[in-house]
């Protein structure tokens, strides 16, 4: 049934699942606590973002669909923050503790209460609230101006777009900070290791780098997280810290809990110090980065009259932890082959506590840290673990050191395999480039090719693949399509079950669509995103392979370095014969006729170039309708170039080339119209 609906009923329509959808997301994201399944939850996304396409003039720009993300930032624009974004005054002893409870006594006549709450580290953030809806977010900048990055800030879920009840002021600016929680920074490593790129180092940069990534979608995709810890404005209705935030926490914003020990109101500074040694202890078990500990002065009255130095609050300070370390024997340096080829030197140490759990290896990097440091074996080290996943050494205890002690040559071959090393300009660590020769990275081909995100096949995994692979039963991915029940029965942990269960879903992969196939392959370079990409504009696994590095670059998201990937993983014969093994196979290497349906050849011939924002589709929806209808999309205007579909800021050198040339300009109705 499809009953159009009438402006006025859109409008409640509207209305009634924005707010639905923004209870629910709350209850996901701020409670942890959803009470109902994602998939009714993306079913009344769906029925939101239907009647917004309907209806573009009710669309609102704080609806919850623009979570997803879209709009893209060119540059982000520098603003003058309202109130200055001051930083904290550091500590590093308990003794600074005192001297700043000392202090702050003589400032003020009457009994001073504290709150203690988390250092959160992450990337700062303020965000300015008018009647009720998120209107700017900017971030601290150099603390008198910073980047507006409000159309990703909107991408995080638990940050309000609108807030709840209405005893909200008119205008506020609420700050906190902006984190990636610790799972999903680990996830998103382990991804970056599958395609062969380099790890990102830490969980803060890695979030102060996607706030500032120009396509909010890919934001949207990171799970950003946040803490919201101070609210500003002329005329508050709080008489105190604490009560600001519980009542910022009944607007929707995602506070410090005191149930969850995250925020707590102290009278002594025994209990300031029970605060900080718990939190000391216990920080590790939190899934997201913490560097110390924030006190405050509870009374906005005491505040106020302690007021400000230059730089920071008198009435606050911070406690930093120190980053966990411990000394211990470095007894040798080996060598790790990834499954991209990847040497990675580690050092085997003598275990040692740390940080809650036991270290015997730590990552030396790469041969230019080995000597940077002058870290030989036999030395006593140091090892620290801050907000690095790896332990790290920072130093070496040189009045310790062995007489006889010599630097360490590092490897010139491949420990698995013997293969003369390489080191590609540029990159700081050697690889070993017998692709398809050396053990792990023979192994692990094979085990990125079964993984969930890939082929996802039910009843391999990791062990297994060793387990058949140390049985001499599979030595690439085409032999995995080859093995016989009567091959896998007799290995440990077999069973009739276990072996059909495999079987099946060795058989079952046939049915993958071609973009995760192509992912699976593993070309370097090219992981979940760029694959769909690859696969929606090439359509098949042949237009790929004979497609030149100018063809390569037309494709959305596809750069220079991938282009390069990809021509020189189609030069190797092996690879091809992969695909040509896989093929024979019954492997998907084409879009499917379902994924093709939706095409049409309305606009073959001609290109487009999309500029602006816009409200009837986002930017990548618009370039998927014109590939899907035939067309081209390129990055900027030429004589060549047929239209330019035109949302609402387009930028003024683009619409002066576009006069120039006599390209037309079309907006999205007009395009909608042409398809
Ligand atoms: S309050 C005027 N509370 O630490 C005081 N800051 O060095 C405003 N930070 O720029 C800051 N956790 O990015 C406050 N619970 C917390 C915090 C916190 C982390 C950061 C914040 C600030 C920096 C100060």
């Amino acid at each position: 049934m499809n009953i159009k609906m009438t402006a006025s009923e859109a409008k409640n329509k509207i209305q009634e699942l924005t707010q639905e959808i923004n209870q629910h997301n709350y209850n996901y994201y701020v409670l942890s606590n959803p009470i109902i399944s994602d998939y009714d939850f993306d079913m009344l996304l769906e029925q939101l973002i239907k009647l917004e396409h309907e209806f573009p003039e009710l669309a609102d720009e704080n609806s919850p669909s623009k979570r997803v993300g879209g709009d893209i930032t060119k540059a982000f624009e520098t603003v003058k923050h309202k109130y200055p974004m001051l930083s904290l005054s550091n500590s590093y002893s308990k003794e600074e503790i005192t001297d700043f409870e000392t202090r702050i006594k003589k400032l003020v006549e009457d009994e001073i209460e504290y709150v203690c709450e988390l250092k959160y580290d992450g990337v700062a953030i303020g965000i300015t609230y008018v009647d009720g809806r998120l209107s700017r977010a900017v971030t601290r900048g150099d603390g008198t101006q910073g980047d507006d990055i409000t159309t990703n800030v909107k991408t995080i879920k638990s940050i309000p777009l609108k807030l709840m009840g209405n005893n909200y002021p008119k205008e506020f600016e609420i700050r906190g900070e902006i984190f990636l929680p610790k799972n999903v920074f680990e996830e998103l490593n382990k991804e970056r290791e599958e395609i062969g790129e380099q790890l990102y180092a830490n969980a803060r940069n890695t979030a102060s780098g996607t706030i500032k990534m120009q396509d909010s979608a890919v934001v949207a995709q990171r799970k950003l997280d946040s803490y919201l810890y101070f609210v500003l404005g002329e005329n508050m209705p709080f008489k105190t810290h604490l009560e600001s935030l519980e009542t910022a926490g009944k607007w929707g914003f995602k506070v410090p809990k005191e149930k969850d020990n995250f925020i707590k109101k102290c009278k002594t500074i025994d209990e300031i110090f029970d605060f900080i040694n718990y939190w000391d202890k216990k920080r590790n078990a939190l899934n997201f980065d913490i560097d110390g500990v924030v006190i405050k002065v509870n009374s906005y009255r005491q505040q106020e009259e302690m007021g400000f130095t230059a730089k920071s609050p008198k009435w606050a300070i911070a406690y930093k932890f120190k980053a966990e370390q411990a000394k211990t024997k470095l007894l040798e340096i080996t060598y790790q082959v990834g499954r991209t080829g990847v040497i990675t030197p580690v050092a085997n140490l003598q275990p040692v506590l740390l940080a809650g759990t036991t270290v015997k290896r730590a990552s030396l990097h790469n041969a230019d840290q080995i000597e940077k440091l002058d870290i030989r074996e036999g030395d006593w080290v140091f090892v620290e673990k801050g907000g690095e996943i790896i332990p790290k050494i920072v130093g070496v205890e040189a009045t310790q050191r062995d007489i006889f002690s010599q630097p360490k040559k590092y490897i010139t071959h491949c420990p698995e395999c013997n293969t003369l090393l390489e080191r590609t300009e540029g990159d700081a660590k050697h690889f070993c480039p017998n692709e398809w020769g050396c053990p792990p990275q023979i192994k692990g081909k094979m085990q990125h090719f079964i993984s969930r995100k890939a082929m996802n096949i039910d009843g391999l995994g990791e062990e297994t693949i060793e387990q058949l692979y140390n049985a001499g039963l599979v030595k690439n991915i085409v032999d995995l399509y080859r093995l016989q029940k009567e091959q896998l029965l007799p290995l440990e942990r077999m069973a009739e079950k276990s072996v059909n269960n495999i079987l099946k879903g060795l058989e079952e992969s046939k049915k993958v669509p071609f973009e995760r196939v192509l992912f699976a392959i593993g070309i370097r370079y090219v992981g979940e995103t760029v694959a769909k990409k690859l696969a929606r504009h090439f359509k098949n696994i042949d237009a790929i392979k004979t497609a030149t590095f100018e063809e390569l670059i037309v494709a959305d998201e596809i750069g220079d370095k991938i282009a390069e990937s990809i021509i020189h993983f189609f030069t190797i014969e092996q690879n091809q014969q992969l695909i040509k093994n896989l093929k024979d196979i019954g492997l998907q290497f084409s879009l499917s006729e379902q994924q093709l349906e939706n095409r049409s050849e309305k606009l073959a011939g001609l290109t487009f170039v999309v500029s602006g924002v816009f409200t009837l589709f986002s930017r990548d929806e618009l370039k998927n309708l014109i590939e899907q209808n035939g067309g081209k999309v390129s990055g900027s205007i030429s004589k060549k170039t047929s239209y330019i579909v035109a949302g609402e800021n387009m930028g003024p050198s683009k619409l002066q080339k576009a006069t120039e040339l006599g390209v037309a300009i079309i907006d999205e109705q007009q395009f909608s119209g042409m398809i």
